[in-house]
């Protein structure tokens, strides 16, 4: 059930809900990986105003959409990175999680650009579609990884909202294809170049600002790729490879045959939505010279 927040957000939940005073401490503060993975999450739902103010001049004049995006997307992702922040702060007292976030803002802001977004309206959504697979499935498997009580409900409450915008987007996308009579050729393309596009450049410039903070003159690129081997390994046992499929599928409304023919090549696309451990909202990116 929707809540109304001050703001006028609608929220299913809010942040003081959550036992921050309840953490398990000893369950989780040694777990260096995931301390980079919590807070560099923080960080690009936290950017989620960047990402909305684009994809509102987008969709300009869709006033359905739009009203959706303003009222509950944004304070929804916002709120998801304020309550990572709170958790990381409440874990990790030393990170000075300001100044970290002052520098990943400093140097992946001025990366997100309108240019980015897809060819057509129903396009973009049926990409966007993919993005909230990615976010979605991402906070389903941290879910399942984790131990600490209080980083599963964070983790759970997070992932149904992820669930409920795929949800969203999906319905907006279903009255673009109408319009813009998409094939399935053209969305397939669509999900299949956003699925190839998806990196890491968010996480990356996550890990760095992070990393810059807590071991200034260190080979970062060294230390992030070691990072990204050992999370990759962690998760790939835990990752909803099944869930992934058939989120990715919905928008080409296929028949049960054809989804049996597809099932292989979407799982080589879950594959790719956990290579990229994609957090959050970012658009498609250039590589940054790290890769
Ligand atoms: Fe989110
Ligand atoms: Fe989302």
């Amino acid at each position: 059930m929707a809540t109304y927040g001050s703001s006028g957000a609608i929220l299913r939940w809010f942040i003081d809900d959550l036992p921050f005073d309840k953490i398990e401490r000893e369950r989780i503060a040694g777990d260096t990986d995931l301390f980079y993975f919590l807070a560099g999450a923080s960080f690009v739902e936290i950017t989620s105003d960047l990402y909305t103010r684009i994809l509102l001049e987008y969709f300009e004049g869709d006033a359905a959409l739009t009203d959706w995006l303003r009222h509950e997307w944004e304070p929804q992702e916002l709120q998801h990175g304020a309550a990572l922040r709170r958790y990381v702060e409440t874990v990790w007292p030393e990170f000075d999680w300001t100044a970290a976030y002052e520098d990943f803002r400093r140097a992946y802001g001025p990366l997100c650009k309108a240019e980015l977004l897809g060819p057509t309206r129903g396009l973009e959504l049926a990409s966007r579609c993919v993005v909230e697979t990615g976010t979605a499935t991402i906070y389903s498997m941290i879910r399942d990884l984790t131990e600490e009580p209080v980083l599963r409900q964070l983790a759970t409450l997070i992932r149904t909202d992820e669930v409920s915008h795929y949800g969203q987007f999906f319905k907006h996308f279903k009255r673009y294809r109408g319009d813009e009579g998409l094939s399935r050729t053209r969305i397939l393309r669509a999900l299949w170049s956003r699925l190839a596009e998806i990196d890491d450049e968010d996480v990356w410039y996550a890990f760095r600002s992070i990393y810059n903070l807590m071991a200034p003159g260190a080979d970062i690129a060294a230390a992030y790729r070691h990072y990204r081997l050992r999370a990759h390994e962690r998760m790939r046992a835990c990752y909803p490879y099944d869930m992934a499929a058939t989120m990715l599928l919905k928008p080409l409304a296929l028949n049960w045959q054809l989804q049996r023919l597809a099932t292989p090549i979407l799982a080589i696309g879950a594959r790719q939505l956990l290579r990229g451990t994609r957090l959050s909202n970012r658009l498609t990116l250039p590589r940054d010279p790290h890769a």
